[in-house]
């Protein structure tokens, strides 16, 4: 349904009042109940996935991984909040010049109130049990607002939590175009903490919320800096899984190869052999590439494909395209001067950039506007971990494709790629704050 802006009232109504017990109810109950979720979201893997492939055309293993893999981050969730939160910390006064030592401060983390979760299309339940099981361990309740595309799964996900016996209005979904209550539900006096996962709304968010904690994920133009002593068969199978699985429509994905020179010419030529055998065609099937997620994001994938073509790129492949899908594409020989060097596809287009130095990859990294991921392939480590130290990037990873898993990791963006930091641990301290009781003695 596209619910009203009456009707999320009504939700902020109830998830404020559910909070209010929900933060009394003892944190290894609260964590009973999420391994129980976790256990039913894993028993309905099938038609929860069923739904990825449909909506959002998710191949329909990975569909599945999506699932597993979310019951798994609400289990370590559970197990993490009742170690994070079954700490509180007593602090003597005397250590501080001037005092005595008659005052002991004990301080422990509480719930913030009303979490507002936003996730994308790309991952609608994952990254919406990302948040949603931090949120409930630490003492909140829960609005969700899916994306349009992933509601179906969404709401089935949010299901399992209902039949894991989460009291009512503790967990709610509020589905609808965000048009009409996407900008009602963060400007909300009822919401205390808003975490999103997207593109540029979220920095349109970020401007309009009020003084409440942000966790923003947004996207990223992640590099992958491949220098002459690297291993190019590792090199070539991580460019493909790294910018195509998904068919690129992930914020971690390689978006720009950055690659010496010496040995450019092999790593294209094995990319593309293993690009050939990549399988096109319909999630049902478990096709590698399928269509992406809208017309209007096809369209802009081939504007950037198109600009680059005219600027004098180098296409390995013919540039095909059927409706929403898209054949896998390599560009090579991109300039500094075409969109795609820069701007994100999420899509199956992927360009390369030969670089003569370290300094002019790292120079590419670092003049983006994205700090999202990145990664450098190397067998000296001396090597990698300079130039990882020199990339602003949230993370990078050494002879690696980005990737946001394990999902206890932080996961953080730099620049337009973020605010606050993610991954299990994270999460449930970002949705606390810290009270403190100060006992005066005489
Ligand atoms: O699309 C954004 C996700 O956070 C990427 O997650 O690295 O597990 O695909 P992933």
């Amino acid at each position: 349904p596209a619910c009203t802006q009456e009707e999320v009232n009504k939700v902020m109504d109830a998830a404020k009042v559910a909070q209010k017990a929900w933060a009394r109810t003892p944190l290894w109950k609260r964590a009973e109940l999420l391994h129980k979720a976790a256990a039913i979201l894993k028993e309905h893997k099938t038609p929860i996935a069923e739904c990825l492939v449909k909506e959002i055309a998710k191949p329909a293993k990975d569909a599945v991984s999506e699932v597993v893999r979310s019951g798994d981050l609400v289990s370590y969730t559970a197990e993490e909040g009742v170690r994070i939160l079954g700490e509180g910390k007593l602090l003597v006064s005397d250590s501080f010049p001037g005092n005595e030592r008659n005052k002991y401060c004990l301080s422990s983390k509480v719930p913030l109130g009303v979490v507002l979760a936003i996730p994308p299309f790309n991952y609608p339940v994952n990254l919406a049990v990302s948040k949603i099981g931090p949120a409930l361990i630490a003492g909140n309740s829960l609005v969700l607002k899916p994306p349009t595309q992933g509601a179906v799964a969404a709401l089935h996900m949010v299901h399992c939590f209902h039949l894991a016996g989460f009291p009512k209005g503790l967990i709610s979904c509020v589905t609808g175009k965000g048009s009409e209550i996407g900008d009602f539900l963060t400007m909300h006096p009822g919401v205390n903490c808003i975490s999103f996962t997207g593109g540029d709304t979220g920095i349109a968010i970020s401007k309009k919320a009020g003084m409440v904690p942000l966790q923003m994920e947004l996207g990223g133009k992640d590099a992958c800096i491949v220098l002459e002593d690297a291993d190019l068969d590792l090199v070539a199978a991580n460019i493909v899984k790294g910018g195509f699985s998904y068919s690129g429509q992930r914020c971690t994905a390689v978006k720009v190869v950055l690659i010496m020179e010496a040995v450019a010419d092999t790593v294209v030529e094995k990319v593309n052999a293993k690009l050939a055998k990549l399988k096109v065609g319909p999630p049902e099937d478990d096709s590698d590439i399928t269509p992406v997620v809208t017309e209007s994001s096809a369209n802009f994938i081939e504007g950037l494909v198109m600009d680059a073509k005219e600027k004098g790129a180098t296409f390995c492949q013919e540039y095909r395209r059927e409706g929403n899908l898209i054949w896998p594409l390599l560009l090579d020989h991109v300039r500094p001067d075409m969109r795609i060097a820069w701007e994100e596809p999420f899509g199956p287009v992927l360009p390369v950039i030969r670089i003569n130095s370290v300094e002019e990859g790292i120079h590419h990294c670092n003049a983006s506007n994205f700090g999202l991921q990145g990664c450098v392939f190397t067998r000296d480590i001396n090597k990698a971990i300079m130039i990882s130290d020199a990339m602003e990037s949230g993370t990078v990873q050494i002879n690696s494709a980005p990737a946001r898993g394990p999902d206890h990791f932080p996961f953080q963006g730099l620049k337009d790629s973020g605010i606050g930091s993610q991954g299990i641990t994270n999460s449930i301290n970002m949705m606390t704050k810290v009270k403190s009781t100060v006992i005066n003695l005489p």
